[in-house]
């Protein structure tokens, strides 16, 4: 099939690729000129493990283009665009749709294949999908053609991006009526191979298919926040939420994971999607059907709060001119990605405090350092905690959870570490001297 991809970050590169390694031609279409460069160029423009590699073969096998100016000729071919902008957090927490509404424009204003398919992927607030089929049906009406709009919502996770678009879970697609239609079976030959795996395909109404996406992230958030609000349960008391979670993640209509808990959750869709859901449902006149999400949000900010505030205690209520080591930048691990992330923040938070701090991450530093060119990022963890009065594990990377507490003991100045998720040994952490401190894990 011929397809484009309008919008070429996370979702959309990934798309794209993935796209073209399924066969299709694919235009993958982006305003970043520098972006657009980066990805003909092979080079990918975050970290994600598996995607260059399929970058590469999409560039090489020829089927794989991008460009920030796509020729009216080149999308007139087009049997399937597919729409995988962002839609950031804008006002009171509600999505920013400006980029999805100039990507439909962008279709439209190039005349496109009279028959072509739209697919959205981009996550947005339930109503927006019924909006741009009624666009396109006032541009079928004043041109001939027959565009058709069909809602496809996206579930993957970053550090899992490829195997997820290939090989994802359940793979839904909202129509108009929620019945089947012409567009829905381009789409299925789009997604011909991934269907003949097995893997099932939910038909939706369109208002559905977009409630399905914001549903399952809020369910996700949800659970984290439950796990964390025990754990703040077991500060109180002295339990062990790591072993709560074992223990109810035994019941099979629980289930271990997502039961995580530490400092919580950060990235680029949980705290957005829950604030967005929320600011739809009141825009809907049900506030009240999801006000549970504002606690879910509290709940998880207060984390980053407990994080701070163990260190100040644990550093004898003072941590001006201490050196504290923060071992993690990014969101969470096999990422580069630092929105909103749990551990950026504490480190901020504890260096506007006067702290001297030091952070590490073994992907994220170029963004770090851009973003944040107050604080202090070193290559490792061993120059990380070099004379650390505080070790402070924000991010569970495989390599910060292999540490050795007796060869850490060694370097750091004193030997005290919170464990932000939860991932160390607080027994062999102990018995190398450690005061150790877990997230509701005393
Ligand atoms: C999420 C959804 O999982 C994905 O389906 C959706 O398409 C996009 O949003 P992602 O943002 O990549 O994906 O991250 P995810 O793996 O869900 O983790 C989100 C955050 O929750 C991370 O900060 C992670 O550290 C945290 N987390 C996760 C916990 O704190 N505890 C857990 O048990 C699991």
């Amino acid at each position: 099939m011929k397809i484009s991809v309008i919008g070429c970050g996370y979702l959309g590169a990934v798309h794209a690729a993935c796209m073209a390694y399924l066969g299709h031609d694919v235009l993958g279409i982006d305003v970043d000129q520098q972006k657009v460069d980066n990805l003909n160029a092979g080079k990918a423009p975050f970290y994600e493990p598996g995607f260059p590699e399929k970058l590469s073969a999409g560039l090489d096998s020829g089927k794989l283009i991008f460009t920030t100016t796509p020729q009216a000729e080149a999308l007139k071919d087009i049997e399937v665009h597919f729409i995988a902008v962002g839609t950031p957090q804008g006002e009171n927490g509600a999505a920013n749709l400006t980029y999805l509404w100039e990507a439909v424009e962008l279709i439209l204003d190039n005349q496109p294949n009279p028959k072509a398919v739209i697919v959205g992927k981009s996550t947005v607030p339930v109503g927006t999908a019924q909006q741009i089929s009624a666009r396109l049906e006032t541009y079928n009406a004043e041109n001939g053609t027959e565009l058709s709009l069909i809602w496809n919502p996206e579930f993957l996770r970053e550090g899992f991006a490829v195997e997820d678009t290939l090989h994802p879970d359940r793979i839904v697609y909202g129509t108009e009526t929620g019945e089947e239609n012409w567009a829905q079976q381009q789409l299925d030959k789009v997604y011909e191979i991934p269907l003949g795996e097995g893997i099932e395909r939910i038909l939706a109404d369109y208002a559905t298919a977009e409630l399905v996406k914001t549903a399952a992230n809020s369910f996700l958030a949800m659970k984290i926040s439950f796990i964390n609000a025990m754990a703040e349960l077991c500060e109180a008391t002295g339990g062990n939420v790591t072993t709560l979670a074992q223990a109810i993640g035994k019941d099979k209509r629980i289930g271990h994971r997502f039961l995580g808990a530490g400092l919580g959750f950060g990235g680029g869709c949980l705290p957005k999607d829950i604030r967005a859901f929320g600011a739809r449902a009141k825009e809907l006149g049900v506030p009240e059907a999801v006000s549970f999400l504002t606690d879910i949000d509290a709940i998880n900010k207060r984390r980053r709060d407990r994080a701070i505030n163990l260190s100040v205690q644990m550093l004898d209520g003072d941590v001006k001119n201490k050196k504290i080591a923060i071992l993690g930048a990014a969101f969470k691990p096999n990422s580069d990605d630092i929105r909103d992330s749990p551990a950026l923040e504490v480190a901020v938070r504890l260096q506007d405090m006067g702290a001297e701090v030091v952070i590490t991450d073994p992907q994220a530093l170029p963004l770090v350092a851009a973003a944040y060119p107050q604080l202090s990022l070193v290559e490792n963890w061993e120059a990380a905690v070099q004379d650390a009065e505080l070790v402070v594990l924000g991010t569970e990377w495989d390599v910060f959870k292999q540490l050795d507490p007796v060869a850490v003991a060694g370097i750091v100045s004193t030997r005290k570490v919170i464990d932000g998720r939860n991932v160390l040994s607080p027994q062999d952490w102990k018995n190398a001297g450690w005061e150790y401190h877990g997230m509701g894990r005393s």
